[in-house]
């Protein structure tokens, strides 16, 4: 009888289970080699040459994040925007793409200024529609459509299975930025997606102390293998000591997540009672646009992102954001430590985001001690 297997958060708190052969060590080494031995018969039979290809500290973490995606193999890379580059590097020159117009803003910046230079052709849609997906995407012309759900900063969800079969059947890939909800709470490669990417910086490593990225495919194919080749051939590696770091924090993530989850549904339920809340932003309220959908794909919770809107418009919501104490005014997400920005400050001209629309990143600090500083700031 097969023996049944193991929970992912006993893979990730074990980091797998390796042990260090030669020591007994339960943690591995951190290789720093950028080169190795060749065989006196001139192979690799090791199979490592160079560091910039092959670095035996990922080994780690990549089997982690592709056990916990469920997927068939990973990379890691020295930033998310990294890996997200990387994907869309393995393209054709001049393909045509379909993006979210709510997604993360630097990535949304950087694919308008690749479409600009002719490099890619990029259609922005509203992901949480399907006919709009289905009305961007030109059979045998459009190569792949990129989705992040939920996505930043309005936590809109889009259905993954749903726009998976619409860009399937126009033969389009679908990359899925998972960064928000996290392998604990969805696995977009079992939805039909064919690429996972995380900005790594955020849940995955869970301190606010590594920046990093990583990919991971449901098949070792043709493209996959192209983007092997992006990353060692562009160079965007991460270093061995932030790969060690990154292992470290993921042995935490399940219980860093969980926590994150159930503070931020007691923080949403609080705040969307508060008079001086115009409104709350987050996929487990129930009136919240995309529940229904957020509920079916995202398994334990709802995750630990949310946005308000304040009461008085963009005045007010920075005014609110300079009286808080515990929460920390500071962009990023997915740490410790709980973060509140004023989002449109950072987007600038063109973004999508209200004026009056405050960023909360929920950490695993005690759920009341963060409500507290909340309504005290909101006055
Ligand atoms: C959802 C999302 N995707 C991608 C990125 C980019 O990741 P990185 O900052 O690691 O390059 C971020 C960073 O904030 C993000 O929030």
């Amino acid at each position: 009888m097969a023996a049944k297997p193991l929970h992912p958060a006993t893979l990730a708190a074990q980091a797998l289970g390796w042990i260090d052969e030669q020591t007994g060590a339960v943690v591995l080494p951190v290789h720093t080699a950028t080169t190795f031995l060749r065989d006196p018969d001139n192979q690799y039979r090791r199979g490592r040459g160079y560091g910039r290809a092959d670095n035996a500290t990922y080994d780690q973490p990549e089997a982690l994040i592709t056990a916990l995606e469920e997927g068939a193999a990973s990379l890691l890379f020295a930033s998310g925007m990294a890996a997200a580059a990387a994907v869309f590097h393995s393209l054709p020159a001049g393909s045509h793409i379909v993006a979210p117009r709510v997604m993360y803003w630097a990535l949304r910046r950087w694919l308008a200024a690749q479409a600009d230079d002719g490099r890619l052709a990029a259609d922005f849609v509203d992901m949480t529609s399907l006919d709009a997906l289905r009305a961007a995407t030109v059979p045998g012309q459009t190569r792949l459509v990129w989705i992040e759900t939920p996505a930043n900063p309005l936590w809109s969800i889009t259905d993954i299975a749903a726009a998976a079969e619409i860009a399937h059947a126009a033969g389009a890939l679908v990359a899925v930025d998972s960064t928000a909800a996290t392998p604990v709470l969805t696995r977009p490669l079992s939805l039909g997606a064919d690429i996972v990417m995380h900005s790594a910086t955020k849940y995955l490593n869970g301190h606010s102390d590594v920046i990093a990225g990583s990919l991971t495919t449901a098949r070792k194919d043709e493209f996959w293998q192209r983007i092997v080749m992006a990353r060692s051939g562009d160079g965007a590696i991460l270093g061995s000591f932030e790969a060690y770091l990154l292992l470290r924090g993921m042995r935490t993530l399940y219980p860093r997540v969980e926590r994150a989850c159930r503070s931020a549904m007691k923080i949403a339920e609080t705040l969307a009672a508060n008079p001086r809340v115009l409104e709350v932003l987050y996929p487990g309220l129930p009136r919240f646009p995309g529940h229904t959908v957020a509920a079916r794909q995202m398994q334990g919770g709802f995750g630990g992102m949310l946005s308000i809107r304040v009461k008085g418009g963009e005045a007010a919501a920075i005014a609110t954001a300079a009286r808080v104490e515990i929460w920390k005014r500071a962009t990023s997400l997915g740490g410790v430590e709980s973060l509140l920005e004023h989002r449109a400050s950072i987007e600038g001209a063109g973004s999508p985001v209200p004026p009056d629309l405050l960023r909360l990143s929920v950490g695993i600090e005690d759920p009341d001690d963060l409500i507290a500083d909340l309504e005290t700031a909101l006055g």
